[in-house]
């Protein structure tokens, strides 16, 4: 068996369309129930629903052979794995965003909330500007508003959450997408069957991409 670490909530549907497309039943997957692991002994493969976040440490700890992940989560927690793939799909940008009337004050540390503590830190030590990162774990967005923080750093998709709280993007600083993952020494010992996937999947990107 295989085991394939998928990630729950938005990224996930496109994630089983495109197993899916490549001859791997998911209906089971899609149907609204509470299982976490879903196998296909006739493809010799198990299917684990974990949390987005949680994909690349079941693959990094060998859990799971391969998995998908957004590129947010590799470039935050640099997980010890192989990226095989870009996905083409999950696709948004990491964003500094303040309220619509933002000024930034240079005397002092910018005050910044988010959840990718790692990726903010990098970027403003690349630019030199002092900050003070304060780590959130969801709704960024309401941090400036109550004046916790200056900005945020986060994920923008469609812009809607920042719009509806009134703020704006003052910067983007890196593109994401979702990425195939593999485990290390799985991908040697499960070569050909991981590459069989990989050409599968690439496959099916080649002929979107020409439609
Ligand atoms: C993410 C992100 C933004 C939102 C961006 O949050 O943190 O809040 O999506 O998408 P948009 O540009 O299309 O509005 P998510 O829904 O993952 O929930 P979270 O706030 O709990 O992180």
């Amino acid at each position: 068996m295989l085991n394939i670490a998928l990630p729950k909530g938005r990224l996930g549907n496109k994630v089983y369309e495109l197993f899916e497309s490549i001859g791997y039943d998911c209906d089971e997957i899609k149907s609204d129930n509470r299982k976490l692991i879903f196998e296909n002994p006739d493809k010799k493969i198990r299917f684990l629903l974990v949390k987005p976040s949680d994909v690349a440490v079941y693959v990094e700890k060998g859990s799971a052979d391969i998995g998908v992940v957004g590129k947010d989560i590799l470039l935050e927690d640099n997980p010890d794995v192989y990226e095989l793939l870009d996905l083409g799909f999950g696709k948004c940008k990491f964003g500094i965003a303040g309220p619509v009337n933002f000024k930034e004050n240079f005397d002092r540390p910018l005050v910044v909330a988010t959840k990718y503590f790692n990726v903010s830190k990098r970027y403003f030590d690349s630019i030199n500007r002092d900050v003070e990162l304060i780590k959130l774990n969801g709704s960024i967005e309401i941090a400036p508003i109550l004046e916790l923080s200056d900005v945020i750093v986060d994920i923008v998709e469609t812009g809607t959450t920042l719009r509806e709280n009134h703020l704006k993007v003052l910067n983007f600083i890196g593109d994401i997408s979702a990425r195939l993952i593999a485990n290390k020494s799985s991908y040697r010992f499960n070569h050909d069957k991981i590459e069989n996937i990989v050409r599968k999947i690439k496959d099916k990107i080649d002929k979107t991409d020409k439609k």
